[in-house]
């Protein structure tokens, strides 16, 4: 389905931004990499192309990654074509290990299919069918719980600003990054809903304009005050105390507070601390790795150079042969971030001791064998 510009202002925020489809066996996702010019929904089946629907960022953000990883494992599960339970985990092992490999930094990604196999390994002896059934209803909820934990990060948020502040935020840690109300966003949703009025600075966020995209088009679409901004001029709204919090998503936060985001996040730290805003991290719970010691550890995906070159141009912009590097997230360090906002509360430093308190007990599977506290 496709709709222009003007429908898109309208009904954005109507459509989910990842789905599962149950009649049709499919994941249903709005193509991201065709906003803001329309609104294109894709309907998903097959195992090659919900992992190239990640990987080119058609869907994308932490959450709403794991949300479709979660369904994309389960069809998978569905589509395996032998009822011994053996043989089925070891084909749900390699389905789940090519989809881990579509994306290498949000650690929602990982959280989601590990969580997915611990339901294949509890079940064994009951039987494919079973599995099968127990999957899907695995996946509903990693999609149903992920509007509930973005609520309750809003709802903590909140605490933190006050009606008429000046806000910003960087990238899209959106309902588009999401099931619903977002992480980053979802103060400013919940501030709309109770007479805020809230100012929103929306940096653009080269190279893929998430900000300007996304965000901008979302919380636009919502009726809120929004002004987009390129990612170099929020030095210049901080200088001019038009800004009195930043929030920002995160894909995995390590151990010590260390937090991976979109590129440019530290820059927005930097500058936040040197004009005494606090800058705020909204993080899942999903989205902490007590795996990793610090940031240092946290693997940052690289893309293509043509991002930055050429991808937004009629003409390329730069010379031919010019080297480029185009790191998709960078590392803010702890001491930079005034708290980290999870659905279980608010973390400030140190983070470690903070973290152990508000992690859900007993923690996943899969972070047991290597856990950091
Ligand atoms: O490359 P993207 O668009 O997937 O990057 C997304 C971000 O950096 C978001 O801020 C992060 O995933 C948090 S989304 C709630």
């Amino acid at each position: 389905m496709a709709d222009n510009m003007e429908n898109l202002e309208k009904n954005i925020l109507d459509y989910e931004t990842v789905a599962l489809d149950i009649e049709k066996y499919a994941l249903v996702i709005i193509d991201q990499t065709q906003l803001p010019g329309r609104i294109e929904l894709l309907s998903l089946t097959d195992l090659k192309d919900i992992w190239e629907a990640i990987r080119l960022l058609k869907v994308r953000g932490a959450p709403a990654i794991g949300v479709a990883a979660a369904i994309g494992i389960y069809l998978a599960a569905e589509q395996i074509g032998t009822d011994d339970p053996q043989l089925f985990y070891e084909e749900f092992r390699k389905a789940k290990n090519y989809l881990a490999g579509s994306r290498p930094t949000a650690v929602n990604l990982f959280w989601a299919l590990d969580r997915m196999e611990q339901v294949v390994r509890t079940h064994l002896p009951e039987g494919t069918a079973e599995i099968r059934r127990l999957l899907q209803r695995e996946a509903i909820r990693i999609h149903d719980e992920d509007i509930e934990v973005c609520r309750r990060i809003g709802e903590h948020a909140l605490t933190l600003v006050k009606p008429g502040d000046g806000l910003l935020t960087h990238c899209n840690a959106g309902q588009l990054a999401t099931v619903k109300y977002g992480t980053a966003t979802a103060p400013m949703y919940l501030g709309q809903e109770r007479g805020y009025d809230f100012h929103i600075f929306v940096d653009e966020t080269r190279p893929l304009l998430q900000g300007a995209r996304l965000t901008a088009s979302e919380l636009h679409a919502a009726g809120m005050d929004v002004t987009l901004i390129c990612d170099n001029m929020s030095a210049a709204v901080m200088k001019k105390g038009l800004v009195q919090a930043v929030f920002v998503g995160c894909d995995r936060v390590a151990a010590n507070g260390d937090t991976a985001n979109k590129i440019g996040t530290s820059v927005v730290a930097c500058v936040a601390k040197q004009y005494n805003v606090p800058l705020y991290v909204c993080a899942p719970t999903s989205t902490i790795d007590m795996t990793l010691g610090t940031g240092d550890e946290i693997p940052i995906e690289e893309r293509a150079p043509e991002e930055i070159t050429e991808m937004w141009y009629e003409t390329r912009m730069a010379p031919e042969s010019v080297k480029v590097y185009n790191p998709c997230f960078d590392v803010t360090d702890h001491s930079l971030i005034a708290a980290i906002i999870t659905e279980n509360g608010i973390a400030r430093p140190p983070y470690k001791e903070a973290f152990r308190k508000l992690l859900p007990k007993p923690l996943p599977s899969a972070y047991n064998e290597n856990i950091n506290v």
